[in-house]
């Protein structure tokens, strides 16, 4: 980022005067000069022009003066530095900006050495204090996140391994009601065929209860059964690929897993409602090693990334009488870049290329209060990014669907 400087002088010779002299550093965009006639001019340029890190600015002007000024920067934002230009000798003012938080002074006529040192002692103090926000916001969303996860995680690991004891029994079980069984059949036709004329009573109730389809349906049945535990038994373990806890070390991964317990979850979203038909999810693994990752954030991130298609489909005003709501996941090795490339794209509505630049960042977000916190992407990113020295991107127009793309390396 280029420092950004806001002069404040309400003589104009002065703007020209300033340029001259930093032209060289303005031309190698080591610095941006911005020029303001008075205090409430100024504030109107601070508020339109972006992030400025340094106001240096004159004391007497007409409309607002410079202490009045340093009084509502204070206010606007407490990481601006600025310092004073004062006439020689007026200490008055000076304790006064000084007392309002002003950096430091500077005596008119100026000193151009005495402004450079100034002005990079006070762009370097900036720049520190920026820089240090800019982390203790990435560890707080870093808390923030780890939180949310280890106590979902541990829900959801929990909540797994209890299902595991009960599914035991049955799944152990069925096999030997199932010999058991066979063997009641087996003794059933060892009667018929040493007592082939059964009483009136056992023909009735041979009759009643439809004896032969009772034993034809019976391995059916059995096998529906064992269809159903097996079901639960892959969920449980999904669950717990999805939430594995790898806060410390990276492990082996195969991601194809991890996508498959985030689709598992996420099945009853995916599901058709309010008019939108079910989301179709179309597959194209390709042939991936195992990956060395943190696996539960891994899976966090295809969470965040296919909730937000979701999301698309469900928000975007669609018509779905033209489009089925389709999610496209492919995976591949790139060999030239020694890496794993994820591609996850939707059919939804799209986005602006002002809304695309700023997905990414901290507590971005378009849908409605209490729906979206805008963290999302921005977790993933660093996930992604910090965590695994991968990428993260996203391709996407209006009307055109949008493709996240992990990269992350082998
Ligand atoms: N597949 C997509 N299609 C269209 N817009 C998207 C898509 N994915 C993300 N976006 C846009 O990016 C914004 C930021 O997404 P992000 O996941 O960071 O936050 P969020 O979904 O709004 O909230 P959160 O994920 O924290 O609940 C979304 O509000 C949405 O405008
Ligand atoms: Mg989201």
């Amino acid at each position: 980022m280029i420092p950004k400087i806001l002069l404040v002088d309400d003589e104009l010779p002065f703007e020209a005067l300033i340029r001259r002299h930093f032209r060289k550093q303005i031309r190698a965009k080591e610095m941006e000069l911005l020029f303001a006639a008075n205090g409430l001019d100024a504030l109107d340029k601070l508020q339109v022009e972006g992030p400025v890190d340094l106001v240096i600015t004159d004391i007497n002007m007409p409309e607002m003066d410079g202490l009045t000024l340093l009084e509502k920067i204070g206010i606007f934002d407490s990481t601006i530095k600025t310092v004073v230009l004062s006439a020689y000798g007026d200490m008055r003012n000076i304790r006064t900006a000084m007392n309002r938080g002003a950096f430091d002074f500077l005596n008119k006529p100026i000193d151009f050495q005495d402004l450079e040192i100034t002005i990079s002692r006070a762009l370097k103090q900036v720049q520190e204090i920026r820089e240090n926000q800019q982390k203790l916001r990435a560890a707080q969303t870093q808390l923030i996140q780890s939180e949310k996860m280890s106590a979902l995680g541990q829900l959801v690991a929990g909540v797994a391994h209890e299902i595991n004891n009960p599914v035991g029994y049955i799944t152990g079980n069925i096999g030997i009601a199932e010999e058991y069984l066979q063997e009641l059949i087996e003794l059933l036709e060892l009667y018929q065929t040493y007592y082939p004329e059964p009483t009136e009573e056992i023909r009735k109730k041979i009759t009643e209860i439809a004896l032969d389809d009772l034993i034809n349906d019976m391995p059916l049945l059995i096998s529906s059964m064992r269809e159903g535990t097996d079901r639960i038994c892959f969920l449980s373990t999904s669950l717990r690929t999805f939430s594995r806890s790898d806060a410390d070390h990276k492990v082996a991964f195969n991601l194809h897993d991890g996508i498959e317990s985030t689709l598992l979850i996420l099945k009853y979203r995916l599901k058709g409602k309010d008019g939108r038909p079910t989301v179709e999810i179309i597959k194209e693994y390709g042939d991936l090693p195992l990956v060395m990752c943190f696996a539960g954030q891994l899976n966090q991130v295809f969470m965040n990334i296919i909730a937000n298609a979701i999301d698309a489909f469900d928000m975007g005003n669609l018509d779905f009488e033209k489009v089925i709501p389709t999610i496209r996941i492919s995976t591949e090795v790139m060999p030239a870049n020694n890496s794993v490339a994820i591609r996850i794209s939707d059919n939804g509505p799209g986005m602006s290329e002002a809304v695309k630049h700023k997905i990414f960042e901290y507590l971005y977000t378009t849908k409605p209060v209490g729906t979206g916190t805008g963290l999302g992407l921005h977790i993933s990113r660093q996930i992604v990014v910090e965590k695994h020295g991968g990428r993260l991107s996203c391709e996407s127009e209006v009307g055109a669907g949008a493709t996240f793309i992990i990269e992350l390396p082998l």
